[in-house]
């Protein structure tokens, strides 16, 4: 014990990695994925106007994306192929070379709650692009979790007579409708916070455009 702790004392400290700090498979990914996932949801307020969940609420047209349902639909489909499959490629490479454990993991509540204060009070560094705080962590696992969550209630809303185990999963027609607007409503909110935090550590967006 005394031999570990001598040695955790005496070794040097711990020099910056070279190398990209977003390889070019995870920027092009995120590009893509940050496209379409827009795209559909822009469109996707196009289509819920057609046919409100909610009476009395719709999306100002202006927002949207489509022209008409038609148009919107159309939007809404090609994305959905170009953000499920870069979504799986994404979600295949991170599992894949390890990257999803070493980057994502460990998290733990209050880990998340430690690091979220420091952030409220200005006390969170973010000299080492390389390294997720638990804040990023628990965002970037929440939209990912959010998005299959998307697909998912998106396939029971357009394929729920092929699908009736999703489509029961998802409690219904009508119930799987209210879930991808909900869950629709939390990507949006991840967006608006995503955006904050680049723009007050702005270098982390440089890293994601060039990797460096
Ligand atoms: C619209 C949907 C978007 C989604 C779902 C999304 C999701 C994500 C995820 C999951 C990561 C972590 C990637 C990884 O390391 O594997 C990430 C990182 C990042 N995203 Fe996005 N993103 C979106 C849009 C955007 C936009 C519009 C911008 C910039 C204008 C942006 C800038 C960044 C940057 C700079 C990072 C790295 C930040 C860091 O070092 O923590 N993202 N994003």
């Amino acid at each position: 014990m005394a031999t570990s702790h001598a040695l955790r004392e005496s070794a040097p400290p711990a020099k910056p990695q070279s190398g990209a700090i977003h390889p070019l498979w995870v920027r092009v990914t995120h590009w893509l994925n940050a496209l379409a996932a827009i795209v559909m949801m822009l469109s996707g307020w196009r289509i819920y106007n057609a046919s409100p969940i909610f009476p009395g609420f719709r999306f100002a047209p202006e927002i949207t994306l489509g022209g008409w349902l038609g148009g919107a639909l159309q939007w809404h489909f090609a994305a959905m192929w170009l953000l499920v499959f870069n979504g799986l490629l994404y979600l295949a490479l991170n599992l894949a070379s390890g990257r999803f454990m070493r980057k994502f993991l460990p998290i733990s509540p209050r880990a998340v709650l430690h690091d979220l204060i420091a952030a409220l009070t200005g006390k969170l560094s973010h000299v080492d692009l390389r390294v997720y705080n638990a804040v990023q962590k628990f965002a970037y696992l929440f939209v990912v979790c959010d998005l299959i969550v998307l697909v998912l209630s998106g396939l029971a809303i357009w394929k729920s007579v092929q699908f009736p185990l999703l489509r029961e999963l998802m409690g219904g027609y009508d119930n799987a409708r209210i879930v991808h607007f909900f869950a629709m409503s939390l990507m949006a909110a991840f967006i608006v916070v995503h955006l904050a935090m680049v723009a007050l550590v702005p270098r982390s967006l440089v890293a994601m455009l060039r990797g460096r």
